[in-house]
């Protein structure tokens, strides 16, 4: 089943951010299904890494929709925080998914630490890992990072949440500033996504 290339599947995502983008990063020729679009809500995410839970949101989706499902589980570490909001990434919005709370909490939380927090580079990376799962139970993970650095000020528009304080190396603008084309074509979805494109 592994070896067939797949032509249906569900993205295991209530997320509309990572809909999107999970989306653009398939081919065009396979037919999408969302967990929204079946009813399907979000299980608990009660892993302890990155790699847990996407496993048990692609199992989760495909066990309950019956069909082959991708699920992400994602998220920045900030160094200076000790890797924090890591998996935590999510709640650290609330209960509504609110990205400007989870991004002064941020703000706060580095304050915290160091209050000359501003005038040092802050490391970071998003971690994404990506999970197929097939309705026979085989499975394959693969994990995706972008290293960069927290942006003094919020800034930009495009993408969702923490994409207006995160500046990847090797560039001046955040992810909330790049069009979406560009980010996803380097971060840290794409990355992973690289190593399971097999597949389709
Ligand atoms: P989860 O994987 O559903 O637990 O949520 C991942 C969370 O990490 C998202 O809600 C965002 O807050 C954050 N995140 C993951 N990937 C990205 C990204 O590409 N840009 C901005 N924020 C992200």
């Amino acid at each position: 089943m592994k070896n067939k290339k797949i032509t249906k599947i569900i993205i295991g995502s209530n997320n509309p951010g990572k809909i999107k983008e999970i989306r653009d990063l398939l081919p065009n020729n396979i037919k999408i299904y969302t967990p929204k679009q079946l009813n399907i809500p979000s299980p608990k995410e009660v892993g302890r890494t990155f790699r847990e839970n996407s496993l048990l949101k692609a199992k989760f989706f495909s066990r309950k929709a019956g069909m082959i499902c991708i699920a992400d589980d994602s998220g920045l570490r900030i160094k200076m925080l000790g890797g924090s909001p890591g998996i935590y990434s999510a709640r650290w919005g609330g209960k509504k998914n609110n990205f400007n709370l989870a991004i002064k909490k941020v703000y706060n939380k580095l304050n915290l630490v160091d209050l000359k927090w501003r005038e040092k580079k802050v490391k970071a990376k998003f971690v994404c890992s990506l999970t197929i799962y097939w309705t026979n139970k085989k499975y394959i993970t693969s994990v995706g990072t972008i290293e960069g650095q927290i942006s003094k000020v919020k800034l930009g528009k495009y993408g969702f949440g923490y994409d207006p304080i995160f500046i990847p190396n090797k560039s001046k603008l955040t992810f909330g500033e790049m069009k979406p084309i560009k980010k996803y074509k380097i971060d840290h979805r794409a990355i992973a996504f690289k190593k399971i494109k097999k597949f389709f």
